[in-house]
């Protein structure tokens, strides 16, 4: 098995997800019992209270966040971006209108053109997180928000060491089977193990220029949400 390094290379990246791009919603929604839907749905609601008129939904994947903040925002615009063309297509198959094939650590839009940045379970595959977070407060107005929505860990020991053998024993050997690419699950969580969480995660977010709000932590601690505001120059959030 290659280490967790080699995996966040971008190529590897893309190629997991190429492969299991067609069964990634199916795999997804079996495995969370469904309760993706509802994770997202707490991050499109979180968002329309940001009031936002222009979103950007980064590493969308299949899409299922950005058609949850067009239902959450039916006034705003939303742009998907992604760097793998065959999650895009699904996407695109699913009816999410405005599709970009995009890096996340080079995105192809001028300053400050976003209100609200979204990422849900992206960013932790992501070669560099803080060059990818900085990225997300570039495109961003002063006074705008990022949310981070994705995997964590539940501190409640027992819950987590029941977690940890589902996580590494049994959810690769279900989710192989479903994808046909048992490494792509290994590596969810082994990725999951090494991303910040809680106060680190906001402390990243911080050395990036936002205000955070505290995290949200859901489903015995199984996923987190981070909210930070953009801030301006001098620590002023210029928008308000
Ligand atoms: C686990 S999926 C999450 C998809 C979707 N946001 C969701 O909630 O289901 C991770 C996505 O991140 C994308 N991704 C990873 N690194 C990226 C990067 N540097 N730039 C753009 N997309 C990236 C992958 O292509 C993949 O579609």
């Amino acid at each position: 098995m290659s280490t967790l390094l080699q995996q966040q290379d971008p190529q590897f990246v893309k190629s997991t997800f190429t492969a299991i791009a067609a069964r990634y919603d199916f795999a997804n929604h079996l495995l969370s019992g469904g309760l993706d839907y509802y994770w997202r749905f707490r991050v499109a609601r979180l968002g329309a209270r940001h009031a936002q008129q222009r979103i950007l939904d980064l590493a969308t994947g299949s899409g299922d966040l950005a058609i949850a903040l067009k239902k959450a925002c039916p006034a705003a615009s939303v742009t998907a971006a992604d760097f793998c063309l065959p999650m895009l297509a699904q996407a695109q198959r699913k009816g999410v209108p405005s599709l970009v094939q995009a890096d996340a650590l080079a995105l192809p839009f001028a300053d400050a053109s976003f209100d609200l940045v979204t990422v849900a379970f992206g960013l932790r595959n992501m070669a560099d997180w803080k060059a990818a977070v900085l990225e997300m407060r570039r495109v961003l107005v002063d006074g705008g928000h990022l949310i981070v929505l994705d995997f964590s860990l539940p501190e409640n020991p027992a819950i987590l060491s029941i977690y940890r053998y589902y996580l590494h024993h049994v959810l690769p050997r279900i989710a192989g089977a479903l994808t046909r690419s048992k490494d792509a699950y290994q590596y969810l969580g082994e990725s999951i193990e090494s991303f910040p969480r809680g106060l680190s995660m906001n402390a990243l977010l911080r050395s990036c220029g936002f205000h955070c709000e505290p995290s949200r932590a859901m489903t015995l601690g199984i996923v987190t949400v981070y909210c930070g505001m953009a801030i301006g120059p001098g620590g002023v959030n210029l928008q308000s």
